[in-house]
């Protein structure tokens, strides 16, 4: 996050000595991203974080490709993924590139008896069902409905839900995601255009402590496998940190939309961006207030670009048949647009209830076999009259 953040208690200075009660030392981890030239945090550790006890299995969890070469619009019902037990073996990829990788999960528990790390991907759950607690190395966060949560690459978490019927709608991305660069200013802050501002923006206000020693599970994501290793010290041992790179959370429903006299195009609606994909928020809002405006949207062609909606709620105007959980994918190189019927009946409308999220990839999506499981193939043909 491109603001400053302190949490727990740091030294004076970064490198210094930093002692216990009892006169030893602390240990220092830099965690920082892109070389040492991105956001970077400070955090210091009862025990040293470098303890890798046992390495007891690994094993590939790249999700296998059904539709590699892709020019056909799809539906997916998403709540017919169906609940799992386990966090990690209820995420199911559905669409994936070489940049990020959109996955659906129902997980119905906690991790219970690991702890997780993504070391490939930074990670942003959207919140569709559920409520609970995220928490990490680096502090805790309450979520709940509407809630993005962007957990950067390297954080070790675990996710507590206090609700038995929980969906999330996750982006893995390998490119680093930020706030968009046209809302900042020079100095990192949010702009008065901008749809939201730091104090939407919360950060992790209270720090888990553990000063354990024995074997803790963590298991780590690399180049699509799972690796379990066993650690000598319990992971959350923070006693303090500073810097930028840290989990945050932001609400959908702080999201300010941005109207017009005539239809606004979807960046007014952007929430984050990366260089390879973008993520947009849908968000009840006022319609175009043109005497003769036109609120669905016009017919459009992503030349270059993938589109994914995931409808979250309300009554979505520029479609007949879409439901929460369901998620569209129209690909490049084809036009799309209002179903037959839908730009009529937006004639006159004066505002609308509708909830989605939208990612943008800049390279085709490939489709997984799980994706084919909950795909209506017929959707294509939905814009015939
Ligand atoms: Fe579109």
């Amino acid at each position: 996050m491109p603001f400053y953040h302190k949490l727990g208690t740091i030294p004076h200075k970064r490198h210094i000595q930093f002692r216990k009660p009892d006169g030893s030392l602390y240990y220092e981890q830099l965690f920082g991203t892109i070389g040492f030239d991105g956001m970077y945090t400070n955090s210091y550790h009862e025990q040293r974080p470098t303890q890798v006890k046992e390495i007891k299995k690994q094993y590939s969890v790249a999700p296998k490709i059904a539709v590699e070469n892709n020019i056909k619009s799809y539906r997916l019902k998403g709540f017919q993924i169906k609940p799992e037990q386990d966090y990690l073996e209820s995420r199911k990829t559905v669409l994936i590139n070489s940049d990020c990788a959109i996955v659906l999960a129902a997980p119905l528990e906690l991790t219970q008896n690991y702890f997780y790390k993504n070391t490939d991907a930074d990670e942003l759950l959207f919140v569709h069902k559920g409520s609970g607690k995220l928490r990490t190395m680096l502090g805790n966060l309450d979520f709940k409905y509407g809630d993005y949560l962007l957990i950067p690459r390297g954080i070790i978490y675990k996710i507590d839900f206090d609700t038995e019927e929980n969906r999330l709608f996750i982006v893995e991305s390998h490119r680093p995601i930020y706030t968009p660069k046209r809302y900042r200013n020079w100095f990192g802050q949010l702009l008065e255009h901008a749809p939201f501002c730091e104090r939407d923006i919360r950060k992790p206000e209270t720090l888990e402590t553990h000063n354990e020693k024995g074997g803790f599970l963590i298991k780590v994501k690399k180049q699509g496998d799972i690796i379990e290793m066993v650690y000598a010290t319990h992971p959350f041992d923070v006693v303090g940190y500073d810097g930028y790179n840290y989990p945050y959370a932001f609400s959908i429903h702080d999201f300010e939309p941005i109207t017009g006299r005539i239809h606004q195009p979807p960046p007014v609606h952007q929430t984050f961006e990366t260089d390879a994909f973008v993520v947009c928020s849908f968000v009840p809002r006022l319609y175009d207030y043109h005497p003769q405006s036109i609120p669905a949207p016009y017919n459009h062609s992503n030349i270059d670009s993938d589109e994914v909606l995931y409808y979250v709620d309300g009554d979505f105007m520029s479609r007949n048949d879409v439901e929460a959980g369901h998620i569209s994918l129209h690909p490049a190189g084809i036009p799309h647009g209002p179903h037959p019927g839908a730009t009529e009946r937006s004639i006159g409308k004066t505002k609308t209830d509708e909830l989605a999220v939208m990612v943008d990839t800049f390279k085709p999506l490939k489709l997984t076999e799980e994706a084919m499981k909950i795909a209506d193939e017929d959707y294509y043909k939905s814009w015939l009259e």
